[in-house]
């Protein structure tokens, strides 16, 4: 598959998706998420493929929002289309069943920050800005972002930053639990890496099951919540990854799982 506003490329289980605009800050025009849609639905569906990282082109932006000039042209009846489609592209994300990872690398801004938030895990560069701007241009955030936010971080975080648009530094994000590491800029790379590689390693059953069991079980009350996670495990317990994986304890050696 080629893309004009992407960049791919698989190596050792990992699938990186570079957003490639950078003239315009990586800005996600309707193009870029058709594409990023369609990119994305591509790697989940290729067993070779076993984690996926997003990020952003040049070294001042993960993603700089939604394209502003695209959003100014648009009616109504479009804009609603605009944030649903938005809203389904980082709800697949969120609900796929391979581990994807943000590395966040400039500007993470309303829909930047909002794809971000998307992912299952987050590395930032110490230059990283994190922010939903969008009510300075008379709008609110439309792919997630006042869902995501409030779960993640809760209400008082959460309108901070979408009523008073201003971005927050890598640290402080790490400090409020948005972003699991912050490194510098020339570090982002292998900090990617070194939390993919053991993913890439795991028995993927075992990472579809966390993957599902935490973020639906966190959606419904605990019961059911519990029930699913019951489910998984049983289910986990049916491959010959959980019996290498035991055994491979039992025998002190390292486990060498195969994806059955
Ligand atoms: N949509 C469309 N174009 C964007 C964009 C966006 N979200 N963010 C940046 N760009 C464009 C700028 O218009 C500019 O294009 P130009 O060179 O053709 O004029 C180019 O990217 C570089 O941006 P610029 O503003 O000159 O860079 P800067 O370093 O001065 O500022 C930001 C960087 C991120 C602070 C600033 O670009 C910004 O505030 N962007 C908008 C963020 C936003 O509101 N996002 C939510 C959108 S809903």
């Amino acid at each position: 598959m080629s893309f004009e506003n992407l960049a791919v490329v698989t190596r050792g289980g990992i699938h990186t998706i570079t957003i490639k605009r950078p003239a315009k800050l990586n800005a996600l025009n309707r193009q870029t998420l058709q594409e990023l849609y369609a990119a994305v639905i591509d790697a989940s569906g290729d067993d070779k493929v076993r984690v996926i990282v997003l990020t952003g082109a040049g070294d001042k932006a993960f993603v700089a929002g939604a394209d502003i000039s695209e959003i100014r042209e648009q009616s109504p009846l479009e804009a609603r289309s605009f944030s649903q489609f938005g809203q389904n592209l980082m709800s697949m994300i969120q609900s796929l069943d391979k581990p994807v990872i943000a590395a966040i690398n400039g500007y993470a801004l309303g829909g930047g920050m909002e794809l971000a938030l998307a992912c299952h895990l987050r590395v930032a560069s110490t230059t990283a800005r994190l922010g939903l701007p969008e009510v300075k241009l008379g709008i609110m955030p439309g792919f997630g972002g006042t869902q995501r936010l409030v779960r993640l971080a809760g209400s008082t975080l959460a309108l901070e930053l979408a009523l008073g648009g201003e971005p927050i530094t890598a640290e402080r994000a790490y400090e409020l639990g948005l972003v699991n590491r912050v490194v510098a800029a020339d570090e982002l790379e292998n900090a990617v890496q070194a939390l993919a590689k053991p993913l890439v390693a795991a028995a993927p059953e075992a990472v579809r099951g966390i993957l599902q069991a935490t973020l639906q079980g966190a959606e419904i009350n605990l019961e059911a919540g519990l029930a699913l996670e019951t489910a998984r495990f049983a289910l986990c317990c049916a491959t010959e990854d959980m019996q290498e994986g035991t055994s491979a304890f039992l025998d002190k050696r390292p486990a060498e799982f195969k994806g059955r």
